[in-house]
C-alpha cells in the first residue's frame, strides 16, 4: 500500500527517474502522488497532485537538473484524498521532506505534543508528524534526528527523508517493504517499495529488514535501528527482467497475467520434490496445520482445506490473516503454519506469522515474491514462480498457489507423482482453453450482462471457495455487486435475492457434487435467474455455457479462469481500469 521510490546517482534527471519508477509502483496506491527533489540551488522542491502518476506530463517539471529525488504514490489511510495530504510532507522551513508507507499508531499524541511546542501542521496525515519530529531534533544533526524520530513512533512503516543541506537519503523500515537497488560502480542507488520500480537500471538488490535503516551517500551504510550500530548486508542478484513487469502487446496487465497462466502453472508445479515431501511430512506430523492468507490468497487456503480433505483425508484449518490472532490459544511448537501470499508483504498475514513465530510454530510460505518479508521469515519457502503480478486483481498467482497446495495434498497422500501428472495435464488443458476465441465468447457474455446491478456465484465442495473468489474478482474490477454462496445454502436465505434475469454463475465440476449443484442452479432458474454454467459439459438449464476442462481434483484451478476473463471484460466494458480498481491497492501493507 503506497509506493515509495528514491534515487541518488550521477544521472541529472533524478526527478524524472523517480516519476518513471513511481509509475511502475502505481498499483500500490493511486489516489495522489508527489515528488521532492534537490534543485540546482540545493533547495528542496515539492510537486504533488491528486490523481494518477501515470497521467503526469514530465515537461511540467521545469528544473530537471537534479541528482537526488524521492517520490510517493498514495493509498489514503489518514486524511482524505487532497493535495495537502499527498506526500512528500515538508518541515515548516521546507528544508526536510519525508515520504512514508504504513501507519503511525501514536501519531495523535505526538501531534498534540508538537502542536504545544508551536509546530503548525499542513495536513491531516499521520506522516506529517515524522517530518516535524525530525525538525524538532535537528540540533543533533540530520542522521541522529531521523533516528531519534524512529524511537518515538509506533506502528508499521517504511520512511524516506531528505534534507536540503546534505546530499544524502535516509530510509528506515519496520513492517512495510523497502528494497535498495544498486549499481556500485556508477555510485547509483535506488530505494523502493518494490523491485519493478528500478528493474530497468539494476537487478542487484539489498533488502532492509525490520528495524533497519540505510543512509545513502556516496556509499550505502546500514544500521540496526534499536542500537544505531552499523550492520553488514548482502547483495542479492534477482532473476526478474524489465519486460516481465511490462504489459507487452496487451492493453492491461490483468489480461496479460490471465493469459500468462498458459505457462505459469507449469512453472509452479516444477517444485523441489524434496521440499514438497518435507512440507508434506511436516503437515502429517503437526498437531494442527493452519493455512493463512488474505483476500484471494485466503480463498486459495479455503479451497486447499477441501483439497486436503478429499485427496489426503487430512484436516487442515484455514483462516484469514486478520482473523488468525483469535486462534493463538491453540498454537504450540508442534503447530504448522502455511502462509499463502502473492506479495509476501500483506500486513495481516505477516502479523499472523509473527504471532505464530513467537509460539514456536514452524512457518512455511507459498509466496510469489521470493525475497519478500514472508519468505525471509519462513523456515521453508515454496516459490509460486508466477513472475511479477502487477494488476491489483490476482490471477496467475492464484492458480499457481492452488497448484502448489494440490501438489502438497497429493504428497501428503504419498501420491506426489500422481498429483504432478494431474497438474501437468491441467496445465496443458489450460493452454488449450485460453485462446482468442474463448476470450471472444466470454466478451459476448459480458456484453449481455454488463449493466446488471447484482450477480451471484454458486459452487460446492472444492469449488465453493472458488465461488467466493469469483465474487471477489467481479467486485474488485467490475464494481458489480457480486456474492458467492455454497449452492446448498441458497434455500436458507440468499435465494430471496434472485429475480427475473439475475445472472448466476454455477461452477459445476464433473464430480460427485455435480447433480446437487445442478439442482441448486435449477432452483435459481425456476425463480427467473439467468444461469451461466462453468462446467466441462453443457446442460439444458444453462442460458450461457463457459466450457472448462474436466480436471478432477484440480477443478478449482481451471474453473476460476473463465471468471477472471469475465471480470476483466466487464471492467473494460464498464470503462473501469481493471489494473487499478478504485479504493484498492496491490499490496496491503496496513492492517
Ligand atoms: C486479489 O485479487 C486481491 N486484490 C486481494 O484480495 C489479495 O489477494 C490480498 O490482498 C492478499 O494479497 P497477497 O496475496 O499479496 O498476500
Amino acid at each position: 500500500m503506497c509506493g515509495i521510490f528514491a534515487y541518488k546517482g550521477p544521472q541529472k534527471n533524478a526527478a524524472h527517474i523517480v516519476i518513471n519508477g513511481l509509475k511502475k509502483l502505481e498499483y500500490r496506491g493511486y489516489d495522489s502522488w508527489g515528488i521532492a527533489f534537490k534543485n540546482r540551488n540545493n533547495e528542496i522542491e515539492i510537486h504533488k497532485e491528486i490523481g494518477k502518476i501515470s497521467e503526469i506530463d514530465l515537461d511540467s517539471l521545469k528544473d530537471t537538473e537534479n541528482h537526488l529525488a524521492i517520490g510517493h504514490t498514495r493509498w489514503a489511510t489518514h486524511g482524505g484524498v487532497t493535495r495537502a495530504n499527498a506526500h512528500p510532507h515538508s518541515s515548516e522551513d521546507k528544508s526536510i521532506a519525508v515520504i512514508h508507507n504504513g501507519i503511525i499508531e501514536n501519531y495523535l499524541e505526538i501531534k498534540k505534543d508538537l502542536q504545544k511546542k508551536g509546530h503548525k501542521f499542513a495536513s491531516e496525515t499521520d506522516t506529517e508528524i515524522i517530518v516535524h519530529l525530525i525538525e524538532e531534533n535537528m540540533s543533533l544533526g540530520f542522521e541522529k534526528a531521523f533516528h531519534k524520530t524512529l524511537e518515538k513512533i509506533n506502528g508499521r512503516f517504511a520512511i524516506i527523508a531528505i534534507y536540503d543541506k546534505e546530499d544524502k537519503i535516509i530510509a528506515a523500515r519496520k513492517g512495510s517493504p523497502l528494497i535498495v537497488g544498486l549499481n556500485d560502480e556508477k555510485k547509483e542507488y535506488f530505494i523502493a517499495s518494490d523491485i519493478p520500480a528500478f528493474l530497468k537500471y539494476t537487478n542487484k538488490v539489498m533488502y532492509l529488514d525490520d528495524n533497519q535503516m540505510v543512509i545513502v551517500n556516496d556509499e550505502l551504510k546500514f544500521y540496526d535501528i534499536q542500537n544505531f550500530k552499523s550492520i553488514e548486508k548482502r547483495v542479492i542478484e534477482i532473476d526478474w527482467h524489465e519486460e516481465m513487469a511490462e504489459k507487452g502487446d496487451h492493453p492491461h496487465f490483468m489480461i496479460k497475467e490471465i493469459f500468462e497462466q498458459k505457462d505459469t502453472l507449469s512453472r509452479a508445479i516444477n517444485q523441489d520434490e524434496e521440499k514438497i515431501k518435507e512440507v508434506a511430512q511436516a503437515i502429517k506430523s503437526a498437531y494442527g496445520t493452519f493455512l493463512v492468507g488474505c483476500g484471494t490468497a485466503g480463498k486459495v487456503c479455503h479451497a486447499a482445506s477441501y483439497i486436503f480433505s478429499q485427496v489426503a483425508k487430512k484436516h487442515v484449518n484455514f483462516t484469514f490473516g486478520s482473523e488468525f490472532p483469535s486462534y493463538h490459544h491453540f498454537l504450540t511448537d508442534r503447530t504448522l503454519m502455511i502462509a499463502v501470499s502473492q506479495s509476501g508483504e500483506t500486513a495481516d498475514t505477516l502479523e499472523a506469522m509473527e504471532i505464530a513465530k513467537e509460539k514456536g510454530v514452524k512457518l512455511v510460505s507459498i509466496v510469489n515474491v521470493e525475497t519478500s518479508t514472508m519468505a525471509r521469515m519462513s523456515d521453508i519457502v515454496l516459490p509460486v514462480k508466477a513472475g511479477p503480478e502487477k494488476a491489483v486483481a490476482s490471477t496467475k498467482a492464484t492458480t499457481s498457489q492452488l497448484a502448489i497446495l494440490t501438489l502438497l495434498a497429493y504428497a501428503c497422500a504419498d501420491k506426489l507423482q500422481e498429483g504432478k501428472q494431474l497438474l501437468i495435464n491441467t496445465a496443458a488443458q489450460i493452454n488449450d482453453m485460453i485462446n482468442p476465441r474463448y476470450e471472444e465468447h466470454i466478451e459476448t457474455l459480458a456484453n449481455k450482462i454488463k449493466d446488471v446491478e447484482s450477480m451471484y456465484v454458486i459452487g460446492k465442495s472444492l469449488n465453493y471457495p472458488m465461488a467466493l473468489e469469483a465474487a471477489i474478482k467481479l467486485q474488485e474490477v467490475s464494481y458489480i455487486h457480486a456474492e458467492g454462496f455454497a449452492g446448498g445454502e441458497l434455500k436458507h436465505g440468499p435465494i430471496a435475492l434472485i429475480s427475473e434475469g439475475t445472472p448466476c454463475i454455477a461452477i459445476i465440476a464433473n464430480d460427485e457434487t455435480k447433480n446437487e449443484i445442478l439442482s441448486n442452479a435449477m432452483e435459481i432458474k425456476a425463480r427467473g435467474g439467468y444461469i451461466i454454467g462453468v462446467s466441462p459439459d453443457n446442460n439444458e438449464i444453462f442460458d450461457y455455457w463457459l466450457k472448462t476442462p474436466d480436471a478432477g481434483d484440480a477443478s478449482p484451478i481451471v474453473n476460476i479462469i473463465p471468471i477472471q476473463i469475465l471480470a476483466y471484460k466487464l471492467a473494460v466494458l464498464r470503462k473501469n481500469n481493471p489494473d487499478m480498481p478504485r479504493n484498492l491497492a496491490k499490496s496491503v501493507t496496513v492492517k
